[in-house]
């Protein structure tokens, strides 16, 4: 990925251009997350109603997904008909953590809930992001102080390529407008004061004047939340 090109990147303000460039341009793979969150579905709908190319949509399933998560998935495959590859946890990698520390053993300590995130999340993010040099993402700055100190590109060391996180100075506001202008199906959990959305058993609802991120992981108070996707 050449500088200039980053460069030529980084001066384009619309999201919906910058996303058209790098599918018109790139001669690398490049791949775009989703965990059908508000974010995502605004990128999916500019990737999907500019039908660009060369742009791999993935998800990762963890199994402990929630089921309106599976509907808002479903709908988006419905409303767009254009491919969203899943990725899925090492069947014999998940059977031995669950066989040795129960189905919700993540609850037990934060070294316990990391391994769960590695085994359901970060092995098969590996494997999507294999030979992409650009990975687009839906990170906002206001998410949380850690990602405050984001790029709009990024070089991720931990996964050596770079980010793209074109929506990171949006506000919640102007997220929520874009999905209802255009008609972007959207979980319906957020309707319920879900705000952040991962696994079920690891999500709840947040209550008025917490943070953006407080319903993820909500029993742990020392760990910085994450779940090694995001540094
Ligand atoms: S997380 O690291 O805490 O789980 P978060 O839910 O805030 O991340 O989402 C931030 C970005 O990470 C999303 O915009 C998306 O690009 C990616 N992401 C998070 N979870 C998944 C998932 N299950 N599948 C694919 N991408 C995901
Ligand atoms: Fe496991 Fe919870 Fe992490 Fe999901 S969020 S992978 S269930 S610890």
């Amino acid at each position: 990925m050449s500088t200039n090109f980053l460069n030529q990147l980084s001066q384009i303000e619309n999201f919906e251009e910058g996303l058209r460039f790098l599918s018109e341009n790139a001669e690398d793979k490049i791949v775009f997350s989703t965990s059908f969150g508000i974010e995502d579905q605004v990128i999916s709908h500019a990737v999907f109603s500019q039908k660009l190319k060369n742009v791999e949509v993935f998800t990762l399933d963890t199994g402990r997904l929630f089921p309106e998560t599976y509907a808002v998935w479903d709908k988006t495959l419905l409303q767009y008909n254009q491919p969203i590859r899943v990725y899925y946890p090492d069947t014999e990698e998940l059977e031995t953590y669950v066989n040795k520390n129960g189905i919700n053993g993540f609850y037990n300590s934060i070294e316990l809930r990391k391994e769960c995130c590695y085994i359901r999340k970060v092995v098969p993010l590996k494997k999507a992001l294999k030979g992409a040099k650009i990975w687009i993402t839906g990170l906002r700055a206001q998410q949380s102080d850690n990602r405050n100190n984001l790029e709009i590109i990024q070089w991720d060391e931990q996964y050596q390529l770079y980010k793209y996180n074109p929506l990171l100075h949006w506000t919640t506001d102007e997220v929520v407008d874009y999905l209802k202008q255009k008609g972007v199906p959207y979980n319906t959990l957020h309707d319920q004061s879900f705000i952040s959305i991962g696994c079920a058993p690891c999500t709840r609802a947040v209550k008025e004047g917490e943070d953006f991120r407080a319903g993820r992981w909500w029993w742990e108070n020392q760990s910085k939340k994450e779940c090694g996707l995001h540094q």
